[in-house]
């Protein structure tokens, strides 16, 4: 019997091998029941029983040989499977972690909370009010009469009748300046007060124009208020909002809450000049609308009011050229901010 070159065959066969399931197949070849080994034992019964001692031994050792073999190999490949996941699946700590995509503010919240800050840090409250405003709201008590021609400024989507039993027509309001009336009637002065919100108007659209839109008004009524005070509060309102150096310019203008009313101008840097707002101090009119009875001259109360598009601010400040980007969903406008 060739023990020698059956332990040789084997040792070839192990060094080839180099997974466990070659292993196992190897195994099967020299010490499985058919295997060479085995058959070697099984063949020991033919031969002489002198011959039988010796070749007994050395199949025995032979054997032995194999699986202390095959056992180390195993070993092996184990080893080394190991030290392979290992180094597949090391972590490497100093890689820069990937960026969770998680949702952002729309530029105009970014900029609404942004200007709550500023006039908060000037002394201001921060009120909400309804979208949906009664007529005399939004026109009557901002002395807005009916049928006059100031009216028609304002495009407005008006709510159907039939659908309220009261006798007040409803609409969307088509400014902030409605909470004026509501905030005056229900507080006493001195007060500052800023009015972020929705307005809508029924008109066609276009890059500076949507039918919904954002406005922040201003109210500040105390004693000894002028439209100096106006001009101070503004100015440095838009120095911090903006950033920058910039230059106010007032010209008169016509809106029926306040007298006298200006138009406020803007300018960066020796810029060209941008109208921004209206403004002016608070018309009597209103006063009285909201249960002032004095007049101003006697109680002493005066109050300068403003109202600004809060889009108008935003495209101003990130060079936006269409108003309605804001809503239009695009990601690729969204993830700039
Ligand atoms: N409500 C006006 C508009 O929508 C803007 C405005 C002008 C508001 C002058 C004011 C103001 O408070 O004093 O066009």
């Amino acid at each position: 019997m060739d023990f020698k070159n059956i332990g040789k065959e084997a040792e070839k066969d192990l060094e080839k091998a180099n997974d466990l399931k070659v292993l196992n197949e190897i195994f099967r070849k020299y010490l499985g029941k058919k295997g060479e080994i085995t058959r070697i034992f099984s063949s020991l019964k033919k031969i002489s029983a002198g011959e039988r001692k010796n070749m007994g031994k050395q199949a025995n050792l032979l054997k032995v040989k194999i699986e202390k073999a095959i056992k180390e190999k195993a070993e092996e490949i184990k080893k080394i499977a190991k030290l392979e996941k290992v180094k597949k699946e090391r972590i490497d700590i100093t890689r820069p972690g990937y960026k969770l995509e998680i949702g952002h503010l729309n530029p105009l919240t970014l900029v609404q909370r942004e200007i709550g800050e500023i006039f908060q840090s000037m002394g201001f409250s921060i009120i909400e009010g309804p979208e949906i405003e009664t007529e005399w709201y939004n026109f009557d008590a901002l002395n807005i009469p009916k049928d006059h021609p100031a009216r028609d400024v304002w495009d407005t989507f008006w709510i159907r009748q039939d659908d309220f039993k009261s006798k007040e027509k409803f609409l969307l309001r088509t400014h902030t300046s409605p909470m004026q009336a509501h905030y005056m009637e229900k507080h006493h002065p001195p007060f500052k007060i800023i009015v972020p919100g929705k307005c809508f108007r029924h008109e066609a659209t276009d890059a500076s124009h949507e039918i919904q839109f954002y406005q922040l008004e201003g109210l500040v009524v105390d004693k000894n208020i002028s439209a100096a005070n106006f001009r101070a509060i503004i100015e440095e309102f838009l120095r911090k909002f903006f950033k920058t150096d910039i230059e106010i310019r007032l010209k008169p203008d016509y809106f029926p809450f306040t007298e006298p009313s200006f138009e406020v101008s803007v300018r960066r840097k020796k810029g060209d000049w941008m109208e921004l707002m209206g403004a002016g101090m608070v018309h009597p009119n209103v006063f009285k609308a909201v249960g002032y009875t004095q007049s101003p001259s006697e109680s002493g109360w005066q109050g300068f009011a403003f109202g600004v598009g809060i889009d108008r601010l935003a495209m101003v400040k990130y060079k936006i050229d269409d108003i309605r980007l804001f809503n239009s969903g695009d990601l690729r406008f969204l993830n700039q901010f």
